[in-house]
């Protein structure tokens, strides 16, 4: 297939696009390069730099015939969100709302979109399956759910099928150490341990250890990346022929932030320096998916979301860049 990877040079999109490759599909990234790396742009790809606000650059780019696009291009961090809601409704709804316009104009009619778990907002009940309520705490997370609501009406008036992944929390990274290209100021979990591993930081603050968890700290659903770029590969597949789906993409399995930095301990070697400070607002104690419905219909397992695989792909990255 003729593939758009939109955000194709960010984490997620270089696994995603690098499967894509590999699995013979012809692929464009489309990138503003605001998150994304020029090391994660392969040579076997097309490249198109540009924003997701610019409609004009997005409808001629497709214009060139596509049989589906991956959208990958969003603004993501929670705290942010709230205090910059203008930033994310741009970036995110009005430059979806672009993308979908672009679909439409050029009659491209397959779409596989980059949710999140942030659109169910506090756990009602665990593993948070599909229908869990969708109550964002934050402002990131309703951009998200929105999406897929005009998702869903795109393909009620202009026959635009998709498939919407609510990724919970993506970690690692390619295990061949293909894709090298470091986040810009990480504020997720494994990075930050990984930047105190590597002497970049000097210590990890745990929001907390105080919860009512195996150890007192927050435990998440850990989805290794390469796990999310099969998820893509089955859902441009399964639109071959399927109805649009909304499914959650977790491991199943949750990981404690002391598991983390403990496991992190025995695979650097290093002492990396950990402080407990209060508990980070909104955060939950126990975020957990059930992946059943992606099991069912796109025939789609985490594999390779054990934590020590979690943890050492991500550190071969980092030993690349830092030593
Ligand atoms: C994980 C755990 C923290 C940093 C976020 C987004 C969510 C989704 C997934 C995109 C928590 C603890 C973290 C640190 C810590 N993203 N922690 N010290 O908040 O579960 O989810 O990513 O769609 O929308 O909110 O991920 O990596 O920030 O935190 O103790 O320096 O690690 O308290 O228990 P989170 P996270």
């Amino acid at each position: 297939m003729k593939v758009l990877v939109i955000g194709g040079a960010g984490y997620i999109g270089s696994h995603v696009t690098r499967l894509l490759l590999d699995s013979g599909h012809e692929v464009t990234v489309y990138d503003n390069m605001s998150s994304g790396c020029e090391e994660n742009i392969f040579k076997e790809s097309s490249f198109v730099k540009g924003d997701i606000l610019d409609f004009d650059l997005l409808s001629d780019t497709m214009k060139k015939g596509y049989d589906a696009l991956i959208h990958l291009a969003a603004l993501k961090a929670a705290g942010e969100s709230m205090l910059k809601p203008e930033i994310y409704s741009l970036n995110n709804i009005n430059g979806t709302i672009n993308i979908l316009n672009a679909a439409s104009r050029n009659s491209i009619k397959k779409i596989v979109f980059s949710s999140s778990a942030a659109i169910f907002g506090e756990p009602k009940y665990l593993p948070m399956d599909e229908q869990h309520p969708a109550e964002p705490i934050n402002y990131y997370g309703f951009t998200k759910l929105e999406i897929e609501r005009f998702l869903d009406w795109y393909e009620k008036l202009r026959g635009i099928k998709y498939v919407s992944l609510r990724y919970f929390n993506a970690a690692g990274y390619d295990s061949q150490g293909r894709i090298t290209g470091l986040e810009k100021n990480p504020a997720n979990l494994l990075p930050v341990i990984m930047e105190v591993a590597s002497g970049k930081r000097e210590k990890i603050v745990v929001f907390g250890d105080d919860y009512e968890t195996v150890d007192g700290t927050g435990v998440r659903d850990y989805i290794h990346v390469s796990d999310l770029a099969t998820a893509h590969l089955k859902a441009i597949e399964y639109l071959s022929g399927g109805k649009s789906l909304l499914v959650n993409l977790g491991s199943e399995k949750g990981i404690s932030v002391k598991e983390m930095i403990e496991t992190a301990r025995k695979i650097t070697g290093r002492e990396i320096k950990s402080e407990v400070s209060a508990r980070r607002p909104g955060d939950p104690a126990t975020v957990i998916a059930s992946s059943t419905k992606a099991n069912e219909v796109l025939n789609w397992k985490a594999e390779s979301s054990d934590v020590t695989n979690l943890v050492g792909s991500t550190w071969k990255v980092y030993l690349k860049h830092f030593g």
